[in-house]
């Protein structure tokens, strides 16, 4: 039984007129508990991919699931719950809430939930933040805060309720060499006490390198 899984994956946008395919028939098989990284170039489809396996984009041929559940015969509502109870992700763009304070966007994902935030969960946010170095800042608003200060508001918010399935894209990007290792060392922690899945896109060789499996993409295609 895999944890997730895409099958025949297709996504092919109109351009001037024309088809153009970004993701071009791709199947991989994720296992519990493992470590996968994906590495190519630019505009390889690598954002794509995992906007694809969070259920993110319509019109998405083939298949991903997510455990028993195939996500893209859900409706919208569905998927967004199921992304919501199974999945943490790390966006290129980070996605944080510029206005909001970085305890508070570490937490959109149980407010979402409509979720009590119970002492364990306060304590869970505090360890990550004293051990991704934000300790002193958890009050401040993200605006107030580096690039890099950023990048570990984000991967904390993905990876706090140890979920299921962890998407991260260049998630190092702009950390020192510190915080890239802190930081894959609470991804194993994850993958060892909460069998994790784990899913890194990375231009970063130090990161690619901490895969189970090591996965390059070029032109919509898988290489494994
Ligand atoms: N909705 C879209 N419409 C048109 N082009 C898109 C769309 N989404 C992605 N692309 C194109 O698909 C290619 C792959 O994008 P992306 O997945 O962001 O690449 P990567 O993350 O590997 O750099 C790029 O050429 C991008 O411009
Ligand atoms: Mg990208």
């Amino acid at each position: 039984m895999y944890a997730a899984a895409v099958e025949d994956l297709t996504y092919t946008v109109k351009e001037a007129g024309k088809d153009r395919t970004i993701l071009n028939h791709i199947s991989c098989f994720f296992e519990q508990g493992k470590i996968y990284t994906i590495s190519g170039p630019s505009g390889s489809g690598k954002t794509t991919l995992l906007y694809a396996m969070a259920g993110l984009l319509d019109q998405v041929g083939g298949r991903v699931r997510i455990g028993e559940t195939e996500l893209l015969r859900e409706r919208r509502r569905s998927r967004d719950r199921i992304r919501l109870e199974k999945i943490g992700m790390v966006f290129q763009n980070l996605n944080l809430f510029d206005f909001m304070n970085v305890e508070d966007n570490i937490l959109i994902p149980y407010y979402l939930r409509k979720q009590r935030i119970s002492m364990k969960v306060r304590r869970q946010v505090g360890e990550y933040l004293e051990l991704l170095n934000l300790g002193q800042i958890q009050k401040k608003q993200i605006s107030a805060l580096s690039g890099g200060e950023q990048q570990r508001v984000a991967i904390i918010r993905a990876i706090v309720s140890a979920p299921q399935l962890i998407l991260c894209d260049e998630p190092t990007a702009s950390l020192d060499s510190k915080n890239v290792y802190i930081f894959m060392e609470a991804l194993m922690k994850l993958q060892r006490e909460s069998k994790s899945t784990i899913v890194i896109v990375t231009h970063d060789q130090r990161v690619f390198d901490y895969g189970d499996e090591k996965i390059r993409i070029v032109d919509g295609s898988l290489y494994q």
